[in-house]
Order: C-alpha cells, then structure tokens, then sequence
C-alpha cells in the first residue's frame, strides 16, 4: 500500500515514518507534499529519494490537481504530520477513513484553529496541568476532530520548562505514530 505524507514544517514525524516503511514489503512513502517551499521535511524526503510535491493555497483548495496526482501515484492513505492546512471536502471524499493526522496534547484538549506547534505547549504549560499528552486521530473537515485513534500521556514535572515539555509530547509521537500508522494501514484495503 502506498501512503502520501503532508507536512509544513520541520518534518520529524515524518522522519521516524519513512525510516519506519524503508523496512516494510508491503506498506510505502510514496510522496510528500508541502504548503511550504523551506520546510526541512523536503530535505528529509530527498534523503529518502521520495518524490515531494510543493503546493500553495489555490492548488489545494480551488483545484482537483493534488487529487489527480494522489490517484496517479496509486496513493491509498493520507498521513498528516505537521501540516497546518485544513483538509479540504473533496480529498476527504475521496479518502474516507484514509487520512490521519497527530496532535500535540490530549484532544479535546488544547486543539483546534491556532492550537499548532509551541502554542500547544504554552497552553498546557499556562494552565499548570501535570501532565500532557499526544492524539492521534483520523481528520474531517474540522481542525482536530476526527475519531480518536490512539492516545498517549506524560508527565509534566514543575522543573520543566518549554523545550522539555516539547520534547517529551515528540519522544511520544516519535515512539507510537509509525506502528499507529502501519496498524491502521494494514486494515484498508488496497
Ligand atoms: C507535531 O507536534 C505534531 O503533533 C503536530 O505538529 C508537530 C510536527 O512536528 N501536528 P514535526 O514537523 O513532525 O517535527
């Protein structure tokens, strides 16, 4: 099976997953696409020679070409992984159940618009809670909303501070979204 990754930024998540599927036999990173033409997940892709495709806003939501690339790379299933675009009504209908994205806390805590990046963090950091967590979810057209998938605690120590908070929330993702991945990849048909 052939999956597509979108991503915004910096691209770890989807580091850990085409590390993951370099091994598989059955499950691949077909392609990566961007909203971002400097984001380091394209130099990422190009160490793993998989395919990147840099799109902006009128490509993604006026036009049906991502949906024409997706089917001519026989793409089955859509793993956001730090991408910051809503997914627009037409690529969800013509991937039901196929896409799914993580998140840096405990939903339906600390999501939603702007609820991306440090700004998770700040927020569980501001509201003095003990501990944080990750989501990882399928998507519909609303921001962090989809059926839960899995989810994953930690804990918050009074001598932590931002950067420690953030990485444990990445240790977590790191550790669980690629089995997550394969799981649910392996139980869609091709
Ligand atoms: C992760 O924290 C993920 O939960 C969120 O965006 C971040 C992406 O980080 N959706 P990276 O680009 O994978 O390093």
């Amino acid at each position: 099976k052939r999956i597509a990754i979108f991503a915004s930024g910096s691209g770890s998540n989807a580091q850990k997953l085409m590390e993951h599927f370099k091994r598989s036999n059955d499950i691949e990173i077909s392609l990566v696409l961007t909203n971002n033409a400097d984001a380091y997940v394209l130099q990422r892709a190009d160490n793993f020679e998989i395919p990147t495709h840099i799109f902006d806003k009128h490509e993604f939501y006026k036009t049906d070409e991502i949906i024409d690339l997706l089917k001519n790379l026989d793409i089955d299933f859509i793993v956001l992984a730090g991408f910051l675009w809503l997914i627009p009504q037409n690529l969800i209908a013509v991937y039901p159940g196929r896409i799914i994205n993580i998140h840096p806390s405990i939903l339906p805590k600390f999501g939603g618009k702007g609820m991306y990046g440090d700004h998770v963090h700040h927020a569980v950091m501001a509201a003095g809670g003990t501990e944080g967590g990750i989501t990882i979810h399928y998507v519909d057209e609303n921001y962090d909303e989809g059926e839960y998938i899995y989810q994953a605690r930690y804990k918050i120590d009074k001598s932590d501070n931002l950067e420690m908070v953030k990485f444990k929330g990445q240790q977590l993702e790191h550790q669980h979204y690629p089995r997550i991945v394969e799981t649910v990849v392996k139980k869609i048909k091709k």
